[in-house]
This record gives C-alpha cells, sequence and structure tokens, in this order.
C-alpha cells in the first residue's frame, strides 16, 4: 500500500489522548480475532512512549509490527523517526485502514509479519529496530517462529528487536533466538506491561 504524501498531524494533537475511534477499531479486530489481536486494550501512552525510548533516531528504518490502533506509531514518531522510514506492518484490514488515515506519511502494510521480507525489498538486512506489539503469548508457535526467522533476516547487524509482554513467563522464543540487552516496567498500562530490548546474538 503506498502513503499518499500529506503534513502529519502536530504530535501534541494526537500525544495525550486517542484518536476518535480508536477504541472502537481495536474492539471490532478484537471481536473479529481475539486470538490475533491478544490484549484487552490498546497499549497505553506510557508503554508506547517506553517501546520507541529504545529506539534510536538514525538514518536506518525502523519496522513496526502488529500496529493496530495506532499508539505506538505516534510514540515513534514523537521520539523522533522520520514517517518516510517507519514501516508499520498490521494484519487486520480494519485496523491497517485506520493506520493508513492517521499516518499518512508512514507506509502502512496490511500483512503478516511472518512475511515481511516480501515487503522490505532493498531494506532486508538493513532494518535498525523492529518494534513488535504482536501477541506472541496468543500466536501458535509455528506462526512466532516464522516471525522470528524473518526478524533474523531483515535486522541489520546491530539493529535491535523491542517487544512488549503481559506475561513474562511465556513467549520465550526471542530470548532464545536474540541476546536480551535491556527491559522496562510499565506499569501504567492494562494489564502492566514489561518492554524487552534484544539485539543479535554475538557467536
Ligand atoms: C496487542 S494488539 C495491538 C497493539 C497496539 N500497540 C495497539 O495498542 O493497538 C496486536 C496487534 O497485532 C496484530 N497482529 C497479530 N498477528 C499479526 C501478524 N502475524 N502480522 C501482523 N500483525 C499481526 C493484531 O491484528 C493486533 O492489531
Amino acid at each position: 500500500m503506498q502513503p499518499t504524501k500529506a503534513p502529519q498531524p502536530a504530535a501534541t494533537e494526537t500525544k495525550t489522548r486517542r484518536p476518535k475511534g480508536s477504541l472502537r477499531a481495536f474492539l471490532a479486530a478484537w471481536a473479529d480475532d481475539p486470538r490475533r489481536v491478544g490484549a484487552i486494550a490498546p497499549s497505553s501512552p506510557k508503554l508506547a512512549a517506553a517501546m520507541a525510548s529504545f529506539v534510536e533516531s538514525s538514518n536506518q528504518v525502523v519496522v513496526e509490527l502488529g500496529a493496530g490502533t495506532g499508539p505506538v506509531t505516534r510514540a515513534l514518531l514523537d521520539e523522533g523517526i522520520d514517517p518516510e522510514r517507519l514501516v508499520a506492518i498490521e494484519h487486520s484490514p480494519r485496523l491497517a485502514q485506520k493506520l493508513h488515515e492517521q499516518f499518512p506519511n508512514v507506509k502502512v502494510i496490511q500483512g503478516d509479519a511472518g512475511e515481511m521480507r516480501r515487503y522490505l525489498g532493498d531494506h532486508v538486512g538493513r532494518v535498525g529496530a523492529v518494534v513488535s506489539s504482536l501477541p506472541l503469548r496468543s500466536l501458535p508457535p509455528q506462526t512466532v517462529a516464522k516471525i522470528v526467522n524473518e526478524i533474523e533476516h531483515v535486522l541489520a547487524p546491530d539493529g535491535v528487536v523491542i517487544q512488549f509482554t503481559y506475561d513474562p513467563r511465556v513467549g520465550r522464543r526471542f530470548d532464545e533466538a536474540f541476546e536480551r540487552i535491556g527491559q522496562r516496567w510499565v506499569w501504567n498500562n492494562l494489564p502492566p506491561a514489561r518492554v524487552d530490548v534484544f539485539r543479535r546474538r554475538t557467536a
């Protein structure tokens, strides 16, 4: 899907409140496919900001997985990530359409994170950060394995992977594939969540 070139709304317009209709869109997507959405509410601005704070603004592309209603997309832009270098992949057609309307300068792809390489073309192997809100604990293990494999291919040698979890006991697939280099709990979220930061394992 090609983004249309239009001015972004000022960061302050959306920083403190959810965009109109986003909760309804989230609930509709949840009703369509609860396991795939895997959360009871959109991520809070605090959780989104915590995730974005681990991304360095550089010339590298940033890929957001499971962008949903867009709180993390917003936080990444507020953090100074160039919208032209941000690719948001969202499976739900209705949420992808909303994202496209809300962030016209961001490249929004309605698709499957497990097919990432197909969407990224020349950026494969050069992605500076993968920022994921995917519900790893409710997705089938083979789906998670495929996504992890795609991330390993698209990530730059010095790239980072950022993922949040509500349940630190499960979803250890990222721990097996990558080296954990940071984490932060965010209590101001429903439910509280932990942000994990990973990089490629050094041999
Ligand atoms: C926890 S929810 C959304 C979180 C988002 N930060 C928000 O607050 O709206 C997870 C999102 O991942 C999307 N998703 C699940 N599996 C996916 C996949 N394989 N590829 C792309 N998106 C996926 C769901 O449609 C859902 O929007």
